[in-house]
């Protein structure tokens, strides 16, 4: 009889159990401390097909929750935060016991997607999560792509949608010179006012997958199209994008870090935690071209 090695013994399966939504699952067996390439990879090909994966549970120093994130792409830009100043590449996702602001990010949008090379992931990490609340939900954009109708597909085919931060992060925006008392570090600035095309309908880079690319966040109007009858198409696919087919809802807990793959899904947050603080970690991977 030979007894089995420790390691071997010690040594959980990888599984991925799938949230039973068009898109999210939850992988156990992984200690995010001890990344390599070859598990990298094994990773992506999982959050590529589900687009949200969460690994509960993990321990990562701030220092090590930075390197992690290193195996996945160049660190993408992050205009409008403040990041931690000895993590550059790590911003706080903060809202204290007893903050009055607004919520943050409650819109629906993919992140930074009014940049010229939008962050392919972003990375949360579960710092301080409350009793109650806060969860995340993702509206699956390939999902709602493909349920359109064949006149809508065509219509939507070679629009550019025309994105900007300015609702957001302009002196005028949502977080501008108005929004007092948060505590997030939100720099706002003249520059949101800059607009970018992208295709409303995009071709997934890695899968080839077609899926909605616009959101009330950040998507603005639609380039050569009459702004009345943009507004009125963009406020119809607003109300489609995020009806309940396409939504799967998140629940958080203390140690939990999650992928997303903004290029098919859009998220938003949500409250119920009046009275607790909430604190995660983000960071946005670039894509690899
Ligand atoms: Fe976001």
């Amino acid at each position: 009889m030979f007894p089995a090695q420790p390691s071997e013994t010690l040594k959980m399966p990888l599984t991925v159990t799938p949230s039973g939504a068009t898109c999210g699952a939850t992988i156990h067996g992984v200690d995010l401390r001890a990344m390599t390439s070859s598990l990298a990879e094994e990773l992506r090909a999982i959050w590529l097909k589900q687009k949200v994966v969460a690994f509960p549970d993990q321990k990562l120093t701030l220092d090590e929750y930075q390197h992690l994130a290193s195996f996945f792409g160049p660190f993408g830009e992050d205009p409008y935060f403040r990041t931690l100043p000895d993590h550059p590449h790590i911003a706080e996702i903060r809202r204290e016991a007893d903050e009055k602001t607004p919520l943050f990010a409650e819109g629906w949008h993919s992140d930074w997607s009014f940049l010229d090379k939008p962050p392919a992931l972003t990375m949360l990490y579960g710092a301080v999560i409350p009793p109650v609340g806060g969860d995340t939900l993702y509206a699956d954009q390939a999902a709602a792509y493909d349920a359109l109708s064949d006149e809508m597909k065509e219509h939507l085919d070679g629009r550019m949608g025309i994105h900007s931060a300015r609702r957001a992060y302009s002196p005028a925006g949502a977080y501008g010179e108005r929004d007092k008392g948060r505590s997030m570090a939100i720099v706002y600035d003249d520059s949101a006012m800059a607009t970018h095309l992208h295709p409303l309908v995009l071709t997934h880079p890695e899968t080839g997958v077609k899926t909605l690319y616009l959101s009330p966040g950040y998507t603005i109007g639609i380039h050569n199209m009459d702004d009345a009858e943009a507004q009125k198409l963009l406020f119809e696919l607003y109300a489609y994008q995020s009806s309940e087919p396409f939504i799967y809802r998140h629940t958080w807990s203390a140690g939990m870090v999650t992928f997303w793959d903004n290029r098919t899904l859009n998220h938003a947050a949500t409250g119920g935690y009046d009275g607790h603080q909430r604190l995660l970690h983000r960071i946005t991977v670039a894509p690899r071209d």
